[in-house]
């Protein structure tokens, strides 16, 4: 895992911070599913925030209990110092989800682009087993994934895409799913990257 950590906070100490593949302006679906399906006193968390403007997106729409959390250093401090003050509202987590420990339950756990790269069956467990623990009954667990039709890397790492039945299956009996739908991103360098959207409720 020391190698996963040096792969992602080298991506960002070296690389421009709006070209990297991921990168929005504005956090699209995710920001238009958390408004639709919580309340702004939700308490949410973005695992694999990077250095996403979904924070800043939710700050200004009211939403007062957000956490990050975030495997590199770098793009933690990225996102504090691009938050100003409104750092202060934020509680950051600057760990590997696979190791989290929280004594909070949340609403929503947003998930873009990060579990898709669990290519290990039991890393995959690992993750499930901490969404169950972590999001409260009836909580929903929002998740963006290269779709089959997409890239088989993201950031020069193996990634494991999914449909509908693979993430459903994958999940169980535990969560139902509420709704899926497709994106085109469009990547910084023009080209495009076709994500899966889905939103899950925990039983
Ligand atoms: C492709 S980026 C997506 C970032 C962000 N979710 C977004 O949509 O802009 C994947 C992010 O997940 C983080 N990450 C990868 N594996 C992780 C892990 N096991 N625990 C926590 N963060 C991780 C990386 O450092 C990176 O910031």
């Amino acid at each position: 895992m020391t190698d996963t950590l040096s792969h992602w906070d080298k991506v960002y100490q070296s690389k421009d911070h709006a070209q990297v593949s991921w990168h929005q302006d504005h956090a699209t679906l995710s920001f238009d599913w958390i408004l639709a399906y919580t309340n702004k006193n939700a308490n949410i968390i973005d695992v694999g925030s990077g250095v996403s403007i979904l924070a800043d997106n939710l700050l200004d729409e009211g939403y007062a209990n957000l956490s990050l959390l975030e495997l590199s250093f770098t793009a933690i401090q990225t996102t504090q110092e691009r938050l100003k003050s409104d750092a202060n509202k934020v509680n950051f987590y600057n760990e590997n989800i696979l190791n989290f420990q929280s004594d909070t339950q949340f609403d929503l756990w947003h998930d873009r682009a990060v579990f898709h790269f669990l290519t290990d069956e039991e890393d995959r467990q690992t993750y499930l087993n901490k969404l169950n623990q972590y999001l409260k009954p009836q909580g929903y667990f929002l998740l963006a994934t290269f779709a089959p039709t997409g890239p088989k890397q993201c950031s020069e790492l193996a990634i494991v895409q999914y449909d509908k039945d693979k993430i459903t299956q994958l999940l169980g009996k535990k969560f139902n799913l509420i709704k899926t739908t497709s994106e085109t991103h469009l990547h910084p360098n023009g080209s495009t990257q076709d994500f899966n959207y889905f939103l899950f409720q925990k039983i």
